[in-house]
C-alpha cells in the first residue's frame, strides 16, 4: 500500500471500510480544472515571493499541464487510496516531477484548497446557467410573439377571472426568470472572493501574496479572515438557494402546460418531439417532459435542504463533514441546466390551439370587472359598481347568457345608470383592452413590455 501524503505519524493504514467511506475523488475530480488553476496560481505566487525557485515553478507548471492533458485524454487513473481530486493530483504530480512537487503544498491546506476549487467551481457554473436562462427567456418571447393578440382566460384560483394576452402570461415568467439570472449574479459577485493563503485555518507565517493569488483567478480580492474562508459555504446555500427559485418557477410552468395540454383545456399541444407515449394505452400523447420539470425540482429543493442541514451542527473552520457539500451542488446545478435546456425546447415546440381557446373565453363572465370600471366612470362608486355587475351576472347564470347578450332594458332595470357605450365594454375583446395602466395586459402595454424584451435579450 502506498503511505499517504499526512501518513508521517500513522503506524497502521486505513480500513477498507474507512477508505471507502471517506473517499470523495469519486465525484470531486469535477473540480479537477478547478484545482489544477488553483495550484498554478499558487505556484507562481511561491516563486514570485521567493519560496520556491523559479525552476521549481517552471516543473510544477509543465507538470500540471501534463497531468490536465491527461484528464481530459481519459488515460488518468483516479485512485481511491489518494482519497480526494487534490491528493490525487498532487500524489501523481510528485511521480511525475518528483521533488518541487512536494514544495507545491506550501503554504497550503486542502481546507484552503477545496474552498477555492469550489468557488472557481459555482463561479463557472453559475455563468453557464445564465445563458440557459436567456435560451429559455428568448424562446417564450418568440412564442408570445408568434401567438400575438391572442387572448386567453386569466385565473385566480383556477377559476375564469379577467381575459389577458397570452402574451403578457408568458411575458410573466419571462420576468421571474430575469429575477432568477439577477438572484445568480448578485450570488456570483458575494462569492467571488478567493479563501486560497487561509490555509488550515489561521493562515501562515511564510511570506505569501494572497493578493496574488486572488488576481490570478480572478477573484475580486481575498477574504480577510482565515477562519472565515474555509469555514464559509454560504455560496453554497445562496446557489443552491438560487437554483430552488428557479426549479420553482420552471415547476409552475409545468404545472400549467400539463394543465393546458389536458383534454379538458386543450389549449395548448406540444408536438410530438416533445411528448412520450403510453406501454399500454395506444391513443396516449403525454406531455412527460415538464411533468419532469415539475418532478425534478423536487430534488433540486431537497438538495438545498441537504445543505443547509450539512451546515447547522457544524463549529467553526473545516470540518470533514463539508466534503458532503459537493453531490447536492453538483446535482442541482446538472438538474437545473437539464429543466432548463428541455423547458426551452418544450417552449419552441407547443402550438397554441387558438380556435378551441377562443371558443372557451364567454364562460365565465370574464367582462365583469370592465363592467364594474365602466360603472366607475359613470360615477358610481366601485361597492355599488360591484354589486350591480354582481346581480348583473346573477341575471345571466339564471338566464345562462354572457354580459353582452343583456338588453340595455335589462341592463337598465337593474341601475338606470347604463348607457348604449356600455357594449364597448363587453366581450373578451373589448375588455382586454381597457386593462392600459402601466403593466396591465391590455395590447398596447403588452406590445411595449415584448419590445423591450426583444432588445434586452437581443432578438433579431
Ligand atoms: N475531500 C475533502 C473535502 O471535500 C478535502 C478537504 C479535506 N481536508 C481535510 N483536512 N481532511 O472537503
Amino acid at each position: 500500500k502506498e503511505v499517504k501524503l499526512w501518513g508521517g505519524r500513522f503506524e497502521e493504514s486505513v480500513t477498507d471500510a474507512v477508505e471507502r467511506f471517506s473517499e470523495s475523488v469519486s465525484f470531486d475530480k469535477e473540480l479537477y480544472r478547478h484545482d489544477i488553476a488553483g495550484s498554478k496560481a499558487h505556484a507562481s505566487m511561491l516563486a514570485h515571493q521567493g519560496l520556491i525557485t523559479e525552476s521549481d515553478r517552471d516543473s510544477i507548471l509543465s507538470g500540471l499541464d501534463e497531468i490536465e492533458r491527461r484528464i481530459r485524454a481519459g488515460e488518468f487513473v483516479w485512485r481511491q487510496d489518494r482519497e480526494d481530486v487534490h491528493m490525487n493530483i498532487e500524489a501523481e504530480l510528485t511521480d511525475l516531477i518528483g521533488e518541487p512537487a512536494k514544495k507545491l503544498h506550501t503554504a497550503r491546506s486542502r481546507n484552503d484548497q477545496v474552498v477555492t476549487d469550489l468557488r472557481l467551481w459555482c463561479r463557472e457554473a453559475i455563468d453557464r446557467l445564465l445563458a440557459r436562462i436567456k435560451q429559455l427567456q428568448v424562446s417564450l418571447v418568440n412564442l408570445a410573439i408568434k401567438n400575438k393578440g391572442l387572448i386567453v382566460p386569466g385565473y385566480t384560483h383556477l377559476q375564469r377571472a379577467q381575459p389577458v394576452l397570452l402574451q403578457h402570461l408568458l411575458l410573466s415568467y419571462v420576468e421571474q426568470l430575469e429575477r432568477d439570472a439577477r438572484r445568480l449574479m448578485n450570488c456570483r459577485d458575494l462569492m467571488n472572493f478567493c479563501p486560497l493563503g487561509a490555509c488550515a485555518l489561521a493562515g501562515t507565517g511564510l511570506p505569501i501574496n494572497r493578493f496574488m493569488t486572488s488576481d490570478a483567478l480572478g477573484f475580486t480580492g481575498p477574504l480577510s479572515n482565515s477562519i472565515d474562508a474555509v469555514s464559509d459555504r454560504d455560496f453554497v446555500l445562496e446557489f443552491l438557494s438560487a437554483t430552488s427559485i428557479i426549479a420553482i418557477h420552471l415547476s409552475r410552468l409545468g404545472e400549467e402546460w400539463v394543465l393546458w395540454a389536458s383534454e379538458e383545456f386543450g389549449f395548448l399541444t406540444p408536438s410530438d418531439s416533445v411528448s412520450t407515449g403510453s406501454s399500454i394505452m395506444p391513443q396516449k400523447k403525454n406531455p412527460d417532459p415538464m411533468e419532469l420539470v415539475r418532478g425534478k425540482s423536487a430534488r433540486v429543493v431537497g438538495n438545498l435542504v441537504t445543505l443547509l442541514v450539512l451546515c447547522k451542527g457544524l463549529p467553526q473552520a473545516y470540518n470533514r463533514d463539508l466534503q458532503e457539500d459537493k453531490e447536492p451542488l453538483f446535482d442541482s446545478v446538472r438538474t437545473i441546466t437539464g429543466m432548463l435546456e428541455v423547458t426551452t425546447e418544450f417552449a419552441q415546440n407547443i402550438t397554441f390551439n387558438h380556435a378551441r381557446i377562443q371558443k372557451a373565453l364567454p364562460a365565465g363572465h370574464l367582462d365583469a370587472t370592465t363592467l364594474a370600471d365602466y360603472l366607475v366612470k359613470k360615477g358610481i362608486p366601485f361597492r355599488t359598481s360591484h354589486d350591480i355587475v354582481g346581480r348583473s351576472v346573477a341575471l345571466c347564470v339564471s338566464r345562462n347568457c354572457q354580459l353582452l347578450d343583456l338588453s340595455l332594458d335589462e341592463l337598465r332595470s337593474i341601475n338606470p345608470v347604463f348607457e348604449d357605450d356600455v357594449y364597448e365594454y363587453l366581450g373578451v375583446e373589448n375588455s382586454v383592452e381597457k386593462f392600459c395602466s402601466y403593466g396591465s395586459t391590455g395590447s398596447e402595454c403588452v406590445a411595449e413590455q415584448i419590445n423591450s424584451w426583444v432588445s434586452k435579450l437581443g432578438i433579431s
